[in-house]
């Protein structure tokens, strides 16, 4: 039997009974021994003990009160560890609190919600959303090809990216992306037929600066990594409720050395507008074709609007224009004193009507004897090839005077042409083709050709002489 249960197995009433003189208190029991007596005899008064008691039980006793201070140890001890784990706890708590979530992320384009899966969303620690959905929730105009994105606002500013590049072109400047450009081609079926992932940072600082003369933010973009919750809203005017222009700077990104570089946009194979949107200066020419798959929204017919048309022919364009030609030759026949002078021999062409009146211009060329090169570069210098031509934006015209057949550049000579000349920009129209600008608009002459670009554009064309290329080449 250990000592240990030797002393359990003791009857204390007869341990408290006195013991055998002579013998010393710790010849009668170890320090061992009594601390386990003692345990029983914790809360005893000391005080009422007789000082004369040295029997194992009072030594006991006197053993539990003196050894009371570790008693006391022992708590504090266990009290501070306790009050330790706690503080850890809530330390470890504050900082999960604090971490990004891993969460699934939600977006919120206005109205509309989506859910962006993490793995997918974020890239080597940076968040990454898709551009082209962006743009197309702000209105504004997306051109591109598996190798090039374009976003370009009604002010003729823009943002190009170019697949896996780490930088982006902001107005013809080459800036830091913070990442790198990927550009996925969706099925042609697919409603938003491209996407362009860009780091979350360069978007919010493209669509937060302060932009178009001196007006507030124009949208508001916000993200939050605590609750992987992304906000993107169009802001409006507090009066008329209409949403706030957008325009793009380089002014808030950090400029790649030297980089004022001309852009090379012959890659673009389609463009995608938002439903019923247009924008009035948008650019469409050699090298800024609107693609394949670009149909323009809103159009009406010129019959319908009472707009003077060649006889037994039906054209489209898009309304306001629509609108906005009519008067106009409305007008031009009242000055002239004679009933429409001028009528509409071409407005909207699709990309297949195109198509087949280029190659029926190159065929024309081949049956004369030019070789089939020789037809194509003679032919675009009056007929754009399907994809680049104005006419499938649905906003220009040509004109022609009525009893002519055919487009002449003898045009120019009529009362027509000179009224026009004097008087479209007050209905929004621009000559697109003048002479003296071949080398910019990179077509040959064309009096007959006129493009809707609204009045306050028309009126800065017109005034200043130059083409639209030069118009949106200041901003
Ligand atoms: N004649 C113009 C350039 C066109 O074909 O669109
Ligand atoms: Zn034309």
């Amino acid at each position: 039997m250990s000592k240990k249960n030797k002393i359990f197995a003791k009857d204390l009433s007869e341990a408290e009974q006195p013991r055998a003189k002579g013998k010393t208190e710790s010849e009668m029991l170890s320090d061992d021994e009594l601390k386990i007596l003692s345990a029983a005899h914790k809360d005893f008064d000391r005080s009422t003990l007789p000082n004369y008691d040295n029997s194992d039980v009072a030594k006991a006793k006197r053993y539990a009160k003196k050894n009371k201070p570790t008693v006391i140890f022992v708590s504090a001890t266990v009290l501070l560890l306790i009050a330790v784990i706690a503080t850890l706890s809530v330390f470890l708590y504050l900082q999960g609190r604090d971490a990004p979530s891993t969460e699934d992320f939600k977006l919120t384009l206005g109205e509309d919600e989506y859910t962006l899966k993490y793995k997918s969303a974020m890239r080597d620690d940076v968040l990454y959303l898709d551009i082209v959905q962006i743009a197309r929730y702000t209105e504004l105009v997306i051109s591109g090809s598996a190798n090039a994105v374009k976003i370009s606002c009604d002010d003729g500013t823009y943002v190009r990216f170019e697949q896996g590049e780490n930088t982006a072109l902001v107005n013809g400047e080459k800036v830091k992306l913070g990442g790198v450009a990927e550009i996925v081609q969706l099925d042609s079926e697919s409603e938003g037929k491209m996407q362009c992932f860009i780091p979350y940072t360069f978007i919010e600082r493209l669509f937060s600066h302060e932009v178009v003369k001196g007006s507030k933010r124009s949208v508001y973009v916000s993200y939050s990594n605590k609750t992987n919750e992304i906000l993107i809203h169009r802001i409006s005017y507090k009066d008329s409720k209409e949403a706030l222009p957008i325009g793009f700077s380089a002014d808030c990104f950090d400029l790649v050395a030297d980089s004022l570089l001309k852009e090379d946009a012959d890659d673009s194979i389609y463009t995608v507008l938002k439903e019923n949107f247009l924008s009035m200066t948008l650019l469409v020419n050699k090298s800024n074709p609107l693609g394949e798959f670009f149909t323009p929204k809103g159009l009406i017919s010129l019959n319908d609007v009472g707009c003077p048309v060649a006889p037994g022919r039906e054209f489209l364009l898009e309304e306001t224009a629509a609108l906005a030609l009519t008067q106009m030759l409305l007008a031009l026949g009242e000055e002239l004193g004679r009933n429409a002078p001028a009528i509409v021999t071409s407005a909207y062409r699709s990309y297949d009507y195109q198509k087949a009146l280029f190659e029926k211009y190159v065929q024309n060329r081949v049956a004369r004897g030019m070789s089939r090169a020789e037809a194509e570069k003679d032919a675009s210098r009056t007929s754009a090839k399907a994809g680049e031509s104005e006419h499938q934006s649905g906003l220009c015209v040509d004109l022609i005077e009525r009893g002519e057949k055919y487009l002449s550049v003898s045009f120019e000579e009529s009362d027509c042409f000179a009224w026009l000349s004097e008087n479209a920009h007050k209905y929004g129209y621009i000559l697109r083709y003048p002479k003296g600008k071949e080398h910019i608009t990179k077509y040959d002459y064309e009096p007959w050709h006129y493009r809707f670009v609204g009045v306050d554009v028309a009126r800065v064309i017109y005034e200043d002489k130059i083409c639209l290329e030069e118009y949106l080449a200041r901003y």
